[in-house]
């Protein structure tokens, strides 16, 4: 359980939470959130993961869009799912804001919940082969893991506050 407090323009850059449901609750502020969910219903002939031909040049895979608005605190809790509700999310503050997250199981790279950040592409730049109708391209992305993350400053701190206890 953690919340996260961004000043106006900072931004969580786009990641995962793999096999993990995430509770998000907005708590004030105006947050634009971007989120994803891969691609899993397309017919087999349509290639969803692209391998670029450059040289180490990781695999892109397609995403479909599911959320792209702002959202003004407090509003009503999201959920992500491991495979659906925008598993992977990008938030960038367009105030102040501050953000309550939940997560079960919590990340572990030891069991295989490794966070991982990625880079976003429009459809367009590869869309031959693949059957999507021409006004539904918009709501489709690639996404490629980033070898390296930077610029991204977390300051953490532990909850001092009163003890939590369970009714
Ligand atoms: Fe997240």
């Amino acid at each position: 359980m953690r919340i996260f407090c961004l000043p106006s323009s900072g931004v969580i850059p786009l990641h995962n939470h793999p096999g993990i449901t995430v509770f998000s609750k907005l708590l004030f502020g105006t947050m634009h959130i971007k989120s994803y969910d891969w691609v899993v219903d397309l017919p087999p002939e349509s290639p969803i993961i692209f391998k670029p031909t450059e040289y180490q040049a990781l695999e892109m895979r397609l995403a479909k869009v599911k959320v792209d608005a702002d959202f003004t605190g407090p509003c009503n809790p999201s959920i992500l799912y491991p495979e659906d509700g925008g598993n992977m999310h990008c938030f960038t503050a367009v105030t102040a804001c501050m953000l309550l997250d939940v997560l079960g199981p919590p990340y572990s790279d030891y069991e295989g919940r490794h966070c991982t950040y990625y880079n976003n592409y429009p459809f367009s730049n590869i869309s031959e082969g693949i059957s999507i109708p021409e006004e539904e391209r918009n709501g489709y992305e690639w996404l490629q893991e980033k070898e390296q993350l930077e610029d991204l400053e977390v300051d953490g701190k532990m909850y001092s506050g009163p003890k939590i206890h369970e009714s």
